[in-house]
């Protein structure tokens, strides 16, 4: 066939380090750059500087190949590659809400004036919109004269724990070029996975759009979801309020094909690397251009999802028999064992984490809590060294007044009600994702209490 563009991902996290692995599978000979020496290092070796399912074995297949290299060096990146894919973080301003784009910034004053023959420059990075015609002011203010170089925006949509099918297998592409060169190479550079797509008998749907759109459909994908959690988290309050259950609700809601089922699950919120600070970042640049009015009820959702958590320690104290007074829950000589710490199962990201919060704010409050997690402890001791940890499950529930299930790992649906009531001080489970089957526990002698469920 005709041959492949030479593809580079800057920056190689959680990102970039998945697509360069996934499209070294597609074929591409591909260079991943960091300016962490650690990261690049480590993947040099065909080992993981992050967990993410299923891409050690990409990462090392491809390494060993040949066909995925990784370099702590701009000059090799800028003569390597004809489509540079910008996947650098994007975190927020300490200052304010709005993404902070130093690290885009110093990427393109970094490879711009390296680079010297015509290429392009692919942002992949969530960010405000509005910022690919910045970048493209950058790149023509920092890169030779003589040398073209042109940005085109393809954002991705990748989720944590399911990145590698995400990336290989895309629900859509979304494409924003300026010229007829640069989409021809933009396609080129997706070809693979349209490839792939044909093979499985799958279509992905390409939309052709302009910088603006293309910046937005990531933001505003998010923005939806966050807004689908918060909205069925809304009526979880209604449920309690009203004896509903919540889980019956969401399932009878989403037979409704124009609703679906998927984000509707109740329990104690949205968190993770993306969905609250783009959900900020979105509520700010919407201010900044003026549509603030319009962008209010994002505050809104974030203020629901963040009232979970404040709900579940009230939801703690009530449980134990203890005061909900003026000064907040009362929660003082509890034990407490909170099962789960990552933002989400089968990821050891404790980023923005629920449940890792919650378990913070339980310990403000007077409780002894001991947290533990399959995946995440690690990370979890790092941010919240204050904290106690349980080696194990069994370790952690030891002793406890009151068991919290925070993140739904699978191994925490399989425990044993009847063997876990010998260990703990006193048999009271809240369970905060609704992970759990109410009528085991309580048969087990448990009082079980679930989000947006009546109480026994
Ligand atoms: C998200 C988007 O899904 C992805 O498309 C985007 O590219 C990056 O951000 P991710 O951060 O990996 O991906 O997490 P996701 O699976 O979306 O979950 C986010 C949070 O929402 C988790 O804390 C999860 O527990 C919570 N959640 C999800 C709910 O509380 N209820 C649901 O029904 C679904």
């Amino acid at each position: 066939g005709s041959p492949r563009p030479r593809l580079t991902f800057i920056g190689v996290g959680p990102l970039g380090g998945t697509y360069a692995a996934c499209y070294a599978e597609l074929g591409y000979e591909v260079l991943g750059y960091d300016v962490d020496s650690g990261r690049i290092e480590k993947f040099s070796a065909g080992e993981m500087p992050f967990y993410e399912r299923g891409l050690d074995d990409l990462v090392r297949k491809n390494v060993d190949n040949g066909r995925l290299r990784f370099t702590t060096d701009p000059q090799e990146v800028a003569d390597f590659g004809d489509v540079h894919f910008l996947c650098v973080g994007t975190p927020p301003r300490k200052d304010s809400d709005s993404a902070d784009l130093a690290y885009i910034e110093s990427a393109v004053t970094t490879l711009a004036p390296l680079l010297t023959r015509r290429c392009l420059l692919v942002g992949k990075s969530t960010v405000p919109v509005g910022t690919a015609a910045w970048v493209q002011q950058l790149i023509d203010k920092h890169s030779s004269p003589d040398v073209e170089v042109e940005v085109a925006w393809s954002p991705e949509f990748l989720q944590e724990a399911n990145a590698v099918d995400d990336v290989l297998r895309p629900n859509r592409i979304v494409l924003a070029a300026q010229s007829e060169w640069a989409d021809e190479l933009l396609q080129a550079a997706h070809k693979g996975v349209f490839e792939l797509a044909a093979m499985e008998d799958r279509e992905v749907p390409l939309v052709k759009t302009d910088f603006a759109t293309a910046e937005l459909v990531k933001v505003a994908s998010n923005a939806f979801l966050s807004t689908k959690i918060s909205f069925i988290n809304a009526m979880a309050e209604l449920c309690e309020a009203s004896g509903g259950d919540v889980n019956a609700l969401a399932r009878a809601m989403g037979y409704d094909s124009r609703i679906g089922h998927r984000f509707l699950r109740a329990g104690i919120g949205f968190g993770g690397g993306c969905l609250p600070k783009d959900l900020r970042a979105l509520a700010a640049r919407g201010k900044e251009l003026g549509v603030g009015e319009s962008m209010r009820f994002l505050a809104e959702v974030e203020d629901i999802n963040l009232n979970r958590r404040t709900k579940v320690v009230r939801l703690a104290a009530e449980l134990c028999g203890r005061e909900n007074g003026p000064n907040g829950p009362e929660l003082s000589g509890l034990n407490i064992t909170v099962l789960g710490a990552t933002f989400k199962p089968d990821t050891d990201d404790v980023r923005d984490s629920p449940a890792l919060d919650i378990a913070r704010r339980m310990s403000n409050e007077g409780a002894t809590v001991t947290v533990y997690d399959p995946m995440g402890m690690d990370n979890a001791r790092m941010f919240r060294p204050e904290l106690r940890y349980g080696h194990t499950l069994t370790e952690a529930v030891e002793g406890a007044d009151l068991v919290c299930v925070l993140t739904e790992w699978e191994e925490f649906r399989h425990v044993d009600p009847e063997a876990l009531s010998d260990l703990v001080a006193k048999p009271r489970i809240l369970d905060g994702r609704n992970a759990l089957d109410p009528q085991l526990w309580r048969n087990a002698g448990w009082t079980y209490r679930g989000l947006g469920r009546a109480a026994d």
